[in-house]
């Protein structure tokens, strides 16, 4: 049986990647995932070049597995971010907020296997010409900012469209979902908001009661009106931005109102003013565990479903 792509790809054990979550995957949280045998991401989103770098020392304390380091491109430190990367030897970059392309050589040239954030089928098959080495393609299910499209339209068409790895992300937090990824074509899934509530994950816990009260349609999305979709748990914030969109304020006024608010929710815990990201698969995401047990749940309930899968098959 052949390999699956994805894990030769990174080196791991699991077609599983944690998301990037900007504040919340550091050093600990990335480490963790990589030494169970995903691949963690730390968020580069935010962080200076000295942070970063403590970030991937705590992790490679951690773990001798490889793990990955998510680049904002259009952050100004971009370019010594990637030295960064470089010279941590760091085995895997994923891009979003902007095109990887000037940066591409030099981050291949290094070794580093680079895994853009898609929002359409254009922009993966440009990524796949530039010389990406896979592409993550994100429904709007997911939590954080957001693209237009669902996981179930958008992830076959990529697949269609390109014959590199593609990663589902958005949406996946149990095994009918993993399994209805592959299905979908993705060779490996994304998942950030299954990890919120994991031991590893060193946010302030009313960020993870918020996660665990969750229900099926706790979520929104805010900044449809900026430009700048992103979906978070319903909360004051969440509705103070909806209705100055309804009455059309001026985009500066709600992107300030948005500004430094999810630092608040995870580092000091404001449930209430702080922006609360997360995926619609929150309502699904009902206990602590540590990201070893995440992994292995998701691993033996994908076994169980394709099982029940084949039961379903047999009778069409
Ligand atoms: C709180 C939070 C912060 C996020 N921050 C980032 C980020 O900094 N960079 C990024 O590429 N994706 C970010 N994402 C998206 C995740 O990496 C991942 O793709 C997404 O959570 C997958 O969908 P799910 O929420 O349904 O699991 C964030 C998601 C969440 C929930």
């Amino acid at each position: 049986m052949k390999k699956n792509r994805v894990c030769t790809l990174l080196g791991i054990k699991y077609p599983i990647i944690q998301g990037a979550m900007a504040w919340i995957s550091d050093g600990n949280l990335a480490g963790h995932v990589s030494k169970a045998g995903g691949l963690g991401i730390i968020a580069g989103g935010g962080m200076s070049p000295e942070l970063l770098r403590e970030e991937i020392g705590k992790a490679k304390l951690i773990t001798n597995n490889p793990f990955g380091v998510n680049l904002m491109l259009m952050m100004e430190n971009i370019e010594s971010q990637i030295e960064v990367c470089i010279e941590e030897k760091i085995k895997v970059v994923t891009t979003g907020a902007g095109n990887p392309g000037p940066y591409m050589e030099k981050m291949k040239n290094a070794g580093i296997k680079v895994l853009p954030v898609v929002a359409s089928v254009a922009l993966a098959k440009r990524m796949e010409k530039i010389g990406a080495d896979a592409v993550i393609v994100e429904g709007m299910e997911a939590g954080g900012h957001i693209g237009e499209l669902t996981t179930m339209a958008f992830l076959p068409q990529v697949v269609e469209a390109v014959s590199i790895p593609v990663i589902g992300a958005g949406g996946f937090c149990s095994g009918k979902q993993f399994l209805a990824g592959l299905a979908l074509g993705a060779e490996g899934i994304q998942a950030g908001t299954i990890f919120l509530t994991a031991n590893e994950c060193l946010i302030h816990d009313n960020y993870k009661e918020a996660i665990l009260k969750a229900r099926d349609r706790s979520t929104v999305v805010t900044g449809t009106f900026t430009g700048h979709p992103v979906r978070v748990i319903d909360n004051k914030l969440a509705k103070e931005i909806v209705s100055l969109e309804k009455i059309g304020a001026p985009n500066e006024k709600i992107e300030e109102l948005g500004r430094g608010k999810l630092k608040l929710a995870v580092v000091d815990g404001d449930v209430s003013l702080g922006s609360i990201m997360a995926g619609q698969v929150a309502s699904m995401v009902n206990h602590r565990s540590n990201v070893s047990d995440i992994l292995e749940f998701l691993m033996s309930d994908l076994e169980k479903e394709k099982k029940a899968l084949n039961n379903i098959l047999l009778n069409i």
